[in-house]
């Protein structure tokens, strides 16, 4: 209860029902709070953080801590709550706040080198992006540097870009359980589109004209999201089977010019720059471009900027690109994905994402995890979600005799004979 009953001094505003602690041990993550305790050797290993750090993330930093103290957490800019980084520091954490998305890497990289020049003790970095992913030869020439957990498909295709490593990169990017997050991350992308929309625009998204760049797991869950607040949607993926089931799911795929003419938003969820300056021209006078993405990568802005007449901020979160023929759009949050602004995903299932980080984590601390990019391993998810279940589903935990308990072992009780 203690991490719980601070962050809420911390944060004066009402919570909704979901931040609400949980009662008993555990406060929010319960389930971490169950598997930090299978770590047999806490302390010996030290670890660096690169993180979203949004108010969420202060009881997960302390529970990591409290296993793998942590040396430093270095802030994703876009993605740094002032008031949750001024909460850390209170709380002892060294947080570093890189000035943008370029610099994260410089000190990402920066602070995993300082950790491992002041102490011969075993390190391990968790981080959300790949921004380390360059620079592996360089940690790994150091012996107690041990590897590298990482949390999202943008990292783990950056250190698909890098191989090889000769350190554990231990990725949960492409984990069953990451799905379960994926499919409510449109949402939070969807309301964060609306609350512009209806605060600083005066408007609302239904019927309007909307376009999903990328029909993977994030765009299939934005699209589903929009369609759920009545916009008109529309999709493209690069790979024609995407756009072949967006179809029968009742999307409606269309060639990218297509869709950059006819759409008023335009979500970017590809992990790449899928609007590049040859794009452009296509874009819909007025149109407004969001990235449910990573990083600044969903849109080539700073092209778009050199060829623009100018380009305005409207308001905190909207600029203005002034095209040279006097047609303009806007693009919201710099580019950097838009969900982070209302502190993206809360409730349950950020135990469940924070519990299989922790497993990871202890896979490499414990020297089970072989050198070069592996996905978390099935067994890892199955004990997350176990875990999960014991303190988030009443039902199960009142049946502690049913078959998922033993899983994967029980699946040959149904075996037909
Ligand atoms: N905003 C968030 O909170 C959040 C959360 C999780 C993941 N992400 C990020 O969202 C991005 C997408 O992740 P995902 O899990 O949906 O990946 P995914 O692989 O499931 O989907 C990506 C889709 O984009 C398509 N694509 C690739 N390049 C394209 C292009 N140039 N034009 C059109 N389509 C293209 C691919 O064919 C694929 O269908 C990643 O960068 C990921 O890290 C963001």
């Amino acid at each position: 209860m203690r991490i719980s009953n601070i962050s809420w001094t911390a944060h004066q505003e009402i919570k909704s029902i979901h931040e609400l602690p949980a009662s008993g041990e555990g406060g929010n993550l319960p389930a971490l709070t169950e598997l930090v305790k299978t770590e047999n050797k806490p302390g010996r290993v030290r670890s660096i953080l690169v993180a979203h750090v949004l108010h969420t993330a202060i009881e997960y930093v302390e529970l990591v801590n409290s296993i793998y103290p942590v040396m430093k957490v270095v802030a994703v800019p876009y993605s740094a709550d002032p008031t949750a980084v001024k909460s850390l520091r209170d709380r002892g954490f060294e947080v570093v706040v890189p000035e943008s998305v370029e610099d994260t890497f410089v000190q990402s990289r920066d602070a995993v080198l300082a950790a491992l020049s002041d102490s011969s003790e075993p390190l391990i970095a968790q981080e959300v992006g790949g921004y380390l992913a360059k620079f592996t030869d360089e940690l790994t020439a150091h012996d107690h540097f041990i590897g590298i957990v990482e949390d999202t498909n943008n990292g783990h295709w950056r250190y698909e870009q890098h191989e090889p490593h000769r350190c554990p990169v231990l990725s949960m990017a492409q984990s069953p359980l990451k799905d379960v997050e994926d499919t409510i991350i449109g949402d939070a992308v969807v309301y964060s589109i609306e609350r512009v929309f209806r605060e600083n625009y005066s408007s609302v998204l239904q019927g309007a004209r909307c376009g999903v760049i990328g029909f993977g797991k994030i765009g299939t869950s934005s699209a589903i999201a929009l369609k759920g607040r009545e916009g008109v949607v529309s999709v493209y993926d690069i790979n024609p089977s995407k756009n072949m089931r967006a179809k029968v799911e009742g999307f409606f795929p269309l060639p990218l010019q297509e869709l950059l003419t006819q759409t008023d938003v335009v979500i970017g969820a590809t992990g790449q720059t899928s609007v590049r300056l040859v794009d452009m021209p296509y874009i819909k006078d007025g149109a407004i471009l969001v990235s449910a993405s990573s990083k600044r990568v969903e849109f080539a802005l700073d092209e778009f900027k050199k060829a623009c007449a100018s380009v305005d901020a409207l308001d905190e979160v909207s600029t203005r690109y002034l095209r040279k023929d006097g047609t303009s759009f806007i693009v919201l949050n710099d580019g950097t994905p838009i969900n982070f602004r209302d502190k993206s995903i809360l409730g349950t299932i950020l135990d469940m994402i924070y519990c299989e980080l922790f497993v990871c984590m202890r896979e490499v601390a414990n020297g089970r995890a072989k050198a070069s990019l592996h996905h978390s391993p099935p067994p890892l998810q199955d004990e997350v979600a176990k875990a999960w279940l014991r303190h988030h589903s009443p039902a199960f935990q009142k049946l502690p005799n049913d078959k998922v308990w033993d899983y994967p072992k029980s699946l040959e009780l149904g075996r037909p004979k």
